[in-house]
Protein backbone atom coordinates (compact mmCIF):
# COMPACT_ATOMS: atom_id res chain seq x y z
CA UNK A 1 0.00 0.00 0.00
CA UNK A 2 3.02 1.73 1.13
CA UNK A 3 4.56 1.47 -2.34
CA UNK A 4 1.52 2.05 -4.42
CA UNK A 5 1.12 5.81 -2.62
CA UNK A 6 4.49 6.53 -2.97
CA UNK A 7 4.88 5.42 -6.81
CA UNK A 8 2.00 7.41 -7.19
CA UNK A 9 3.12 10.56 -5.81
CA UNK A 10 6.04 9.69 -7.90
CA UNK A 11 4.04 9.54 -10.88
CA UNK A 12 2.28 12.95 -9.90
CA UNK A 13 5.41 14.49 -9.13
CA UNK A 14 6.42 13.50 -13.24
CA UNK A 15 3.29 14.91 -14.57
CA UNK A 16 3.60 18.25 -12.62
CA UNK A 17 7.28 18.64 -13.96
CA UNK A 18 6.38 17.51 -17.18
CA UNK A 19 3.43 19.96 -17.21
CA UNK A 20 5.93 22.95 -16.11
CA UNK A 21 8.61 21.88 -18.33
CA UNK A 22 6.37 21.82 -21.41
CA UNK A 23 5.18 25.48 -19.97
CA UNK A 24 8.39 26.64 -22.51
CA UNK A 25 6.31 29.51 -23.52
CA UNK A 26 6.19 32.37 -21.27
CA UNK A 27 4.41 35.57 -22.13
CA UNK A 28 5.21 38.54 -20.10
CA UNK A 29 2.12 41.16 -20.28
CA UNK A 30 2.66 43.91 -18.70
CA UNK A 31 0.26 46.87 -17.78
CA UNK A 32 0.21 50.20 -16.02
CA UNK A 33 -3.59 50.26 -14.31
CA UNK A 34 -4.55 47.84 -10.74
CA UNK A 35 -6.10 44.56 -11.52
CA UNK A 36 -9.74 45.94 -10.63
CA UNK A 37 -9.74 47.01 -13.32
CA UNK A 38 -11.40 46.60 -16.91
CA UNK A 39 -8.42 46.48 -18.65
CA UNK A 40 -6.40 44.65 -15.41
CA UNK A 41 -9.33 41.63 -15.42
CA UNK A 42 -9.61 41.30 -19.14
CA UNK A 43 -5.78 40.43 -19.01
CA UNK A 44 -6.25 37.64 -16.30
CA UNK A 45 -9.05 36.26 -18.41
CA UNK A 46 -6.51 36.29 -20.81
CA UNK A 47 -4.09 34.78 -19.10
CA UNK A 48 -6.51 32.14 -18.14
CA UNK A 49 -7.81 31.41 -21.48
CA UNK A 50 -4.48 31.09 -23.06
CA UNK A 51 -2.76 28.31 -20.45
CA UNK A 52 -6.22 26.06 -20.38
CA UNK A 53 -6.44 26.71 -24.35
CA UNK A 54 -2.90 25.83 -24.91
CA UNK A 55 -2.98 22.68 -21.76
CA UNK A 56 -0.04 24.68 -20.30
CA UNK A 57 2.00 25.14 -23.16
CA UNK A 58 1.89 28.74 -22.59
CA UNK A 59 2.31 30.11 -19.13
CA UNK A 60 1.27 34.04 -19.18
CA UNK A 61 2.45 36.18 -16.43
CA UNK A 62 0.67 39.65 -15.99
CA UNK A 63 2.48 42.57 -14.25
CA UNK A 64 -0.23 45.25 -13.47
CA UNK A 65 -0.19 48.78 -11.63
CA UNK A 66 3.36 49.51 -13.41
CA UNK A 67 5.15 47.17 -11.33
CA UNK A 68 7.35 45.69 -14.62
CA UNK A 69 7.55 48.94 -17.14
CA UNK A 70 5.64 52.83 -17.26
CA UNK A 71 3.94 53.96 -20.12
CA UNK A 72 7.20 55.12 -22.13
CA UNK A 73 8.96 52.21 -21.38
CA UNK A 74 6.95 49.61 -21.92
CA UNK A 75 6.52 50.34 -25.70
CA UNK A 76 10.18 50.19 -25.38
CA UNK A 77 10.31 46.89 -23.71
CA UNK A 78 8.16 45.26 -25.93
CA UNK A 79 9.69 46.51 -29.29
CA UNK A 80 13.03 45.31 -27.56
CA UNK A 81 11.13 41.75 -26.77
CA UNK A 82 11.94 41.73 -23.04
CA UNK A 83 8.19 41.64 -22.56
CA UNK A 84 6.11 39.90 -25.06
CA UNK A 85 2.68 41.26 -24.54
CA UNK A 86 0.87 44.99 -23.39
CA UNK A 87 -2.32 46.61 -23.71
CA UNK A 88 -1.60 50.32 -23.74
CA UNK A 89 -4.07 52.90 -24.39
CA UNK A 90 -4.67 54.57 -27.79
CA UNK A 91 -3.40 57.83 -26.90
CA UNK A 92 -0.11 56.38 -26.49
CA UNK A 93 1.00 55.04 -29.89
CA UNK A 94 1.65 58.54 -31.38
CA UNK A 95 5.62 58.95 -30.02
CA UNK A 96 5.68 55.45 -31.35
CA UNK A 97 4.70 57.10 -34.87
CA UNK A 98 1.48 56.05 -35.43
CA UNK A 99 -0.54 59.17 -35.11
CA UNK A 100 -3.50 57.81 -36.69
CA UNK A 101 -4.57 55.55 -32.97
CA UNK A 102 -5.35 59.54 -31.45
CA UNK A 103 -8.63 59.59 -33.70
CA UNK A 104 -9.61 57.96 -30.75
CA UNK A 105 -8.96 60.67 -28.44
CA UNK A 106 -10.93 63.17 -30.76
CA UNK A 107 -13.71 64.90 -28.41
CA UNK A 108 -16.84 63.39 -28.73
CA UNK A 109 -16.16 61.49 -31.81
CA UNK A 110 -18.37 58.56 -30.51
CA UNK A 111 -21.81 59.03 -28.67
CA UNK A 112 -21.77 55.81 -26.98
CA UNK A 113 -20.29 52.47 -27.00
CA UNK A 114 -22.35 51.10 -30.01
CA UNK A 115 -20.55 53.70 -32.55
CA UNK A 116 -17.03 53.33 -31.01
CA UNK A 117 -17.84 49.37 -31.46
CA UNK A 118 -18.79 50.30 -35.34
CA UNK A 119 -15.27 51.18 -35.65
CA UNK A 120 -13.04 49.28 -33.00
CA UNK A 121 -14.89 46.09 -34.33
CA UNK A 122 -14.74 46.72 -37.94
CA UNK A 123 -12.47 47.56 -41.09
CA UNK A 124 -11.40 51.32 -39.74
CA UNK A 125 -10.30 49.53 -36.64
CA UNK A 126 -8.53 47.00 -38.33
CA UNK A 127 -6.93 48.82 -40.31
CA UNK A 128 -4.98 51.04 -38.03
CA UNK A 129 -4.00 48.11 -35.99
CA UNK A 130 -2.02 47.07 -38.82
CA UNK A 131 0.20 50.09 -39.00
CA UNK A 132 1.73 49.07 -36.24
CA UNK A 133 3.56 46.25 -38.18
CA UNK A 134 6.18 48.71 -39.16
CA UNK A 135 7.19 49.46 -35.93
CA UNK A 136 7.61 45.42 -35.29
CA UNK A 137 4.06 45.02 -33.47
CA UNK A 138 0.86 43.14 -33.84
CA UNK A 139 -2.20 44.70 -33.16
CA UNK A 140 -4.25 42.07 -31.56
CA UNK A 141 -7.71 43.69 -30.48
CA UNK A 142 -9.54 46.84 -28.85
CA UNK A 143 -10.21 46.31 -25.55
CA UNK A 144 -12.98 48.72 -23.70
CA UNK A 145 -12.45 51.03 -21.23
CA UNK A 146 -14.58 53.97 -21.11
CA UNK A 147 -15.57 57.93 -21.61
CA UNK A 148 -13.77 60.65 -19.40
CA UNK A 149 -15.08 62.76 -17.18
CA UNK A 150 -12.73 65.92 -16.02
CA UNK A 151 -11.72 66.25 -12.24
CA UNK A 152 -9.87 68.85 -10.30
CA UNK A 153 -9.45 71.06 -6.95
CA UNK A 154 -12.35 73.90 -8.32
CA UNK A 155 -16.01 72.86 -9.50
CA UNK A 156 -16.31 72.00 -12.70
CA UNK A 157 -19.77 72.75 -14.63
CA UNK A 158 -18.37 74.52 -18.07
CA UNK A 159 -15.14 74.75 -19.90
CA UNK A 160 -14.39 77.85 -18.70
CA UNK A 161 -13.76 76.21 -15.12
CA UNK A 162 -10.92 74.71 -16.76
CA UNK A 163 -9.49 77.96 -17.63
CA UNK A 164 -5.72 77.95 -16.65
CA UNK A 165 -5.37 74.92 -15.06
CA UNK A 166 -2.72 72.62 -15.50
CA UNK A 167 -4.30 69.11 -16.58
CA UNK A 168 -2.66 66.08 -17.03
CA UNK A 169 -3.25 64.12 -19.84
CA UNK A 170 -1.73 61.23 -21.71
CA UNK A 171 0.88 61.67 -24.43
CA UNK A 172 -1.16 62.37 -27.62
CA UNK A 173 -1.28 65.77 -29.21
CA UNK A 174 -5.25 65.57 -29.88
CA UNK A 175 -5.60 65.46 -26.19
CA UNK A 176 -2.74 68.22 -26.01
CA UNK A 177 -5.29 70.42 -28.40
CA UNK A 178 -8.54 68.96 -26.39
CA UNK A 179 -7.00 71.06 -23.19
CA UNK A 180 -5.80 74.04 -24.83
CA UNK A 181 -9.86 74.18 -26.43
CA UNK A 182 -10.67 74.59 -22.76
CA UNK A 183 -8.04 77.12 -21.95
CA UNK A 184 -6.42 74.71 -19.58
CA UNK A 185 -2.67 73.78 -19.78
CA UNK A 186 -2.16 70.43 -20.79
CA UNK A 187 1.13 68.19 -19.00
CA UNK A 188 2.02 65.05 -19.94
CA UNK A 189 2.85 62.40 -17.52
CA UNK A 190 3.17 58.91 -16.72
CA UNK A 191 -0.34 57.05 -15.50
CA UNK A 192 1.79 56.01 -12.48
CA UNK A 193 2.86 59.45 -11.24
CA UNK A 194 -0.75 60.83 -11.64
CA UNK A 195 -1.87 60.39 -7.61
CA UNK A 196 1.49 62.32 -6.39
CA UNK A 197 0.77 64.52 -9.23
CA UNK A 198 -2.32 65.55 -8.16
CA UNK A 199 -1.76 65.41 -4.28
CA UNK A 200 1.55 67.42 -4.40
CA UNK A 201 -0.13 69.87 -6.78
CA UNK A 202 2.00 69.69 -9.63
CA UNK A 203 -1.21 69.49 -11.79
CA UNK A 204 -4.48 70.51 -10.90
CA UNK A 205 -6.66 67.91 -12.20
CA UNK A 206 -6.92 65.64 -15.09
CA UNK A 207 -9.55 63.50 -17.43
CA UNK A 208 -10.04 59.82 -16.77
CA UNK A 209 -12.77 56.60 -16.98
CA UNK A 210 -14.27 56.18 -13.42
CA UNK A 211 -12.69 52.68 -12.96
CA UNK A 212 -8.94 54.57 -13.41
CA UNK A 213 -9.98 57.54 -10.65
CA UNK A 214 -10.97 55.15 -8.08
CA UNK A 215 -8.68 52.29 -8.19
CA UNK A 216 -5.65 55.24 -8.86
CA UNK A 217 -7.56 56.63 -6.11
CA UNK A 218 -7.00 59.62 -7.39
CA UNK A 219 -10.53 60.99 -5.87
CA UNK A 220 -8.91 60.83 -2.55
CA UNK A 221 -6.81 64.02 -4.03
CA UNK A 222 -8.97 65.61 -6.12
CA UNK A 223 -12.29 67.54 -4.49
CA UNK A 224 -14.72 67.89 -7.18
CA UNK A 225 -15.54 65.35 -10.32
CA UNK A 226 -17.83 66.37 -13.36
CA UNK A 227 -19.71 63.82 -15.65
CA UNK A 228 -18.51 65.07 -19.01
CA UNK A 229 -17.91 61.86 -21.24
CA UNK A 230 -16.08 64.43 -23.18
CA UNK A 231 -13.74 61.64 -25.00
CA UNK A 232 -13.06 57.46 -24.92
CA UNK A 233 -10.05 56.17 -23.49
CA UNK A 234 -9.44 52.20 -24.99
CA UNK A 235 -7.18 50.07 -25.64
CA UNK A 236 -4.85 48.73 -28.19
CA UNK A 237 -3.62 44.56 -27.12
CA UNK A 238 -0.50 44.32 -29.32
CA UNK A 239 2.68 42.22 -29.18
CA UNK A 240 6.37 41.62 -30.48
CA UNK A 241 5.68 40.40 -34.08
CA UNK A 242 8.76 38.69 -33.88
CA UNK A 243 7.26 36.28 -31.14
CA UNK A 244 4.00 36.22 -32.17
CA UNK A 245 4.93 35.09 -35.84
CA UNK A 246 7.55 32.78 -34.26
CA UNK A 247 4.96 30.98 -32.34
CA UNK A 248 4.20 27.28 -33.50
CA UNK A 249 1.24 27.57 -35.69
CA UNK A 250 -0.91 25.25 -33.48
CA UNK A 251 -0.70 27.54 -30.49
CA UNK A 252 -0.72 30.92 -32.18
CA UNK A 253 -4.22 30.44 -33.31
CA UNK A 254 -5.19 29.21 -29.83
CA UNK A 255 -3.58 31.90 -28.12
CA UNK A 256 -5.96 33.82 -30.84
CA UNK A 257 -8.89 31.97 -29.76
CA UNK A 258 -7.96 33.30 -26.22
CA UNK A 259 -8.12 36.89 -27.39
CA UNK A 260 -11.48 36.37 -28.58
CA UNK A 261 -12.39 35.32 -25.62
CA UNK A 262 -11.17 37.79 -23.51
CA UNK A 263 -11.90 40.88 -26.08
CA UNK A 264 -15.72 39.81 -25.79
CA UNK A 265 -14.85 39.45 -21.59
CA UNK A 266 -13.27 42.80 -21.73
CA UNK A 267 -15.98 44.89 -23.35
CA UNK A 268 -18.54 43.06 -21.47
CA UNK A 269 -17.34 44.08 -18.70
CA UNK A 270 -16.18 47.81 -19.19
CA UNK A 271 -19.33 50.02 -18.62
CA UNK A 272 -20.38 48.04 -15.60
CA UNK A 273 -17.02 48.60 -14.06
CA UNK A 274 -16.80 52.57 -14.69
CA UNK A 275 -20.47 52.46 -13.08
CA UNK A 276 -19.29 50.59 -10.22
CA UNK A 277 -16.63 52.75 -9.39
CA UNK A 278 -18.51 56.03 -10.04
CA UNK A 279 -20.73 54.40 -7.45
CA UNK A 280 -18.20 54.09 -5.06
CA UNK A 281 -16.38 57.55 -5.83
CA UNK A 282 -19.88 58.87 -4.69
CA UNK A 283 -20.12 56.72 -1.50
CA UNK A 284 -16.32 57.75 -0.53
CA UNK A 285 -17.93 61.35 -0.21
CA UNK A 286 -14.10 62.49 -1.10
CA UNK A 287 -15.12 64.48 -4.00
CA UNK A 288 -18.41 66.68 -5.42
CA UNK A 289 -19.98 64.82 -8.46
CA UNK A 290 -21.33 66.70 -10.94
CA UNK A 291 -23.36 66.33 -13.92
CA UNK A 292 -23.47 69.08 -16.06
CA UNK A 293 -26.91 70.00 -17.50
CA UNK A 294 -27.74 69.85 -21.35
CA UNK A 295 -26.45 73.86 -21.63
CA UNK A 296 -23.21 73.12 -20.23
CA UNK A 297 -22.74 69.76 -21.81
CA UNK A 298 -23.36 71.76 -25.30
CA UNK A 299 -21.00 74.24 -24.38
CA UNK A 300 -18.37 71.34 -23.58
CA UNK A 301 -18.62 70.24 -26.85
CA UNK A 302 -18.98 73.69 -28.96
CA UNK A 303 -15.72 73.99 -27.35
CA UNK A 304 -13.96 70.81 -27.80
CA UNK A 305 -15.39 70.56 -31.69
CA UNK A 306 -12.66 72.56 -33.06
CA UNK A 307 -10.57 69.89 -32.70
CA UNK A 308 -11.37 67.56 -35.00
CA UNK A 309 -10.34 70.11 -37.66
CA UNK A 310 -6.97 71.18 -36.25
CA UNK A 311 -5.95 67.85 -36.36
CA UNK A 312 -6.59 66.62 -39.97
CA UNK A 313 -3.39 66.98 -40.89
CA UNK A 314 -1.89 65.58 -38.16
CA UNK A 315 -4.51 62.06 -38.27
CA UNK A 316 -5.24 62.46 -41.72
CA UNK A 317 -8.89 63.94 -42.59
CA UNK A 318 -10.05 60.47 -44.83
CA UNK A 319 -9.46 58.61 -41.51
CA UNK A 320 -11.69 61.30 -39.66
CA UNK A 321 -14.15 60.82 -42.11
CA UNK A 322 -14.19 57.05 -42.55
CA UNK A 323 -15.16 57.52 -38.78
CA UNK A 324 -17.83 59.83 -39.01
CA UNK A 325 -19.26 57.50 -41.86
CA UNK A 326 -19.37 54.75 -39.52
CA UNK A 327 -21.05 56.16 -36.70
CA UNK A 328 -23.52 58.73 -38.38
CA UNK A 329 -21.22 61.57 -36.42
CA UNK A 330 -21.93 64.57 -38.39
CA UNK A 331 -19.70 67.91 -36.93
CA UNK A 332 -21.79 70.32 -38.74
CA UNK A 333 -24.77 69.46 -36.29
CA UNK A 334 -24.63 69.99 -32.59
C1 LIG B 1 -3.70 56.86 -18.60
O1 LIG B 1 -2.48 57.02 -18.72
O2 LIG B 1 -4.44 57.70 -18.08
C2 LIG B 1 -4.32 55.59 -19.10
O3 LIG B 1 -3.80 55.32 -20.37
C3 LIG B 1 -4.04 54.45 -18.20
C4 LIG B 1 -4.65 53.19 -18.75
O4 LIG B 1 -3.91 52.35 -19.24
O5 LIG B 1 -5.88 53.09 -18.66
Amino acid sequence: MKLRTLLFGLAAMGICATAAAQASIVIKFSHVVAADTPKGKASEYFKKRAEELTHGKVRVEVYPNSTLYKDKEELEALQLGVVQMLAPSLAKFGPLGVKEFEVFDLPYIFDDYADLHRVTQGPVGASILKRLESKGIVGLAYWDNGFKSFSANTPIRTPADLRGKKLRIQSSKVLEEEIRAVGGLPQVMAFSEVYQGLKTGVVDGTENPHSNTYTQKMHEVQKYLAVTNHGYLGYAVIANKRFWDGLPADVRSQLEQAMRESTTYANRIAKEENDRALEAIRKSGKVQIYVPNKDERMAFKKAMLPVHQKMEARIGSDLIRSIYRETGFDPSRL
